[in-house]
């Protein structure tokens, strides 16, 4: 929205108790992204966008994925949970440098779009005081209901001071609010506590809204942009309608995908044109795919980019730092790790590549091992371009296969090999020695091996 400023605070002090769980409710993933995350995501940003997060006492972990999505964010920490206004004035400093629209919006609430944010932000630059987000609960027991007049809203009763006439109204609030941010710490600070629960809710700003003359209106949405996130069944149920919008979105873009209802995606997974996905591949964070590529089905694959035209799997597993170029190719039962594989390299079968950085067109034959560990550190392989691995070969790093070297089928390569060069290397006596040696040595020097 051109020209106006903005100031949007999430509410995330709680403890997500329901959650079973010793994470902070706000940092568990939906699409491989903290539900934060999607929030912050929705949220104004840019020029003019300035953003609150309050947080509870021992929220470190909070405070720090608030820093590394939004660093120019400012944290407030809310000590007693007094309810959801108290939980807005904990933000008071930033409210008070007086933004023109601000926002509220809960931390649980993963699945609220940019879209939403800017509706809301409508109606007060035509003079509202305050727009409410709403929406028609199938079951609004818990929710506060929305009291209406026409078109005008006049006030939110939370369930705990419901009439049962009351409670018989489906219009709920959503919890998203948008103030007049000129008059919005005036109306905060005017909610009391007089309720069944003690609480300073939120959501009476509507009455105070109301006594002072001021205009409060209702933006409707549907039930599934504003579900919150209490329990792993609703976490789960979330993940489910946030996989719809990215397969669909996926779809959209030109991705085939004959099963759509079978792959998982990654709220950050890029694609380029023409790309392919069979049924039953998992994508997570951090992963692009370009023009052309094909995703072959039960693929697994995180924090790895996909080049043009390179085909993955079936039965492929793709770790973090994978790097594949134009044309590469990654068959049935292979894993990578922190590996850069060049134009045209093939790794059809049965491989472990990790620490390794692979030249155009070589081929790694069947059940090559890049041994990267020797149980206290990890070491890197890099095998030339054009070079050949026969199968079962074992490569021992820190090792350099050259340009264009061939290397025998079961080869145990522990010294490099020069360009070009044929290496047949059987040796495993010498070899298994040399690594027994050193693992004596680190021992002797009183070090531990590690889990590999
Ligand atoms: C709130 C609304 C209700 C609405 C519902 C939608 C109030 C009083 N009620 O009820 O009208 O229908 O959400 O889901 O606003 N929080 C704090 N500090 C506090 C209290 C809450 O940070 O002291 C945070 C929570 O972490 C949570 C959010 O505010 O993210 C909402 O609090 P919650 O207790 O879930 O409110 P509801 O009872 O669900
Ligand atoms: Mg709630």
């Amino acid at each position: 929205m051109t020209g106006r400023t903005s100031l949007t605070i999430v509410l995330a002090a709680g403890e997500g108790t329901r959650m079973q769980s010793s994470m902070p409710k706000v940092l568990h993933p939906v699409a491989g992204r903290s539900l934060l995350a999607h929030v912050l995501e929705a949220a104004p940003k840019g020029a003019g966008a300035s953003l609150a997060v309050v947080i509870g006492p021992d929220h470190g972990a909070v405070a720090e994925e608030v820093k590394r999505l939004r660093p120019d964010a400012t944290t407030f920490v809310q000590r007693e949970r007094l309810g959801t206004a108290h939980a807005v004035l904990a933000a008071r400093d930033a409210i008070a440098r007086g933004a023109d629209d601000l926002l509220v919006v809960f931390g649980d609430t993963p699945l609220i779009t940019a879209a939403t944010f800017a509706r809301m932000r409508a109606p007060l630059k035509n003079g509202a005081a305050l727009a409410v987000l709403g929406f028609h609960a199938a079951d609004p027991t818990g929710y506060g209901r929305l009291l209406v007049e026409g078109d005008q809203l006049v006030a939110i009763r939370e369930q705990a001071d419901a009439t049962p006439a009351e409670r018989t109204i489906k219009l709920s609030n959503a919890g998203v609010m948008a103030f007049d941010g000129h008059k919005a710490l005036q109306v905060i600070e005017e909610i009391g506590n007089a309720n069944n629960k003690g609480e300073y809710y939120l959501s009476d700003a509507v009455g105070v809204v109301r006594q002072l003359g001021l205009e409060a209106v209702v933006i409707e949405t549907s039930e599934d942009e504003v579900r919150g996130i209490n329990t792993k069944t609703q976490l789960a149920e979330a993940e489910q309608v946030m996989q719809t919008r990215l397969r669909q979105a996926a779809l959209d873009a030109g991705v085939t995908m004959v099963a759509p209802e079978t792959v998982y995606l990654a709220a950050d997974t890029r694609f380029g044109s023409d790309v392919t996905i069979e049924p039953f591949v998992v994508i997570g964070p951090g992963v692009t795919i370009a023009d052309g590529a094909v995703i072959h089905s039960f693929s697994h694959i995180v924090q790895s980019s996909i080049g043009k035209k390179a085909s993955v799997g079936p039965y492929a597993r793709l770790r973090p730092g994978t790097s594949l170029g134009e044309g590469a190719r990654i068959g049935n039962f292979v894993e990578t790790k922190a590996a850069t594989l060049e134009a045209g390299v093939k790794v059809n079968h049965l491989s472990y590549i990790g620490d390794t950085d692979i030249g155009a067109g070589a081929n790694v034959g069947a059940g090559t091992i890049t041994c990267n560990y020797d149980g206290f550190d990890k070491h890197r392989t890099t095998i030339g371009s054009g070079a050949f691995v026969g199968s079962n070969s074992s490569l021992v790093a820190p090792v350099t296969i050259g340009k264009g070297a061939y290397i025998g089928s079961g080869s145990v390569i522990s010294r490099d090999v020069p360009d070009d060069a044929l290496a047949v290397e059987r040796s495993q006596q010498t070899n298994r020695e040399g690594g027994a040696k050193r693992y004596r040595e680190m021992k002797t020097r009183g070090k531990t091996p590690k889990g590999g």
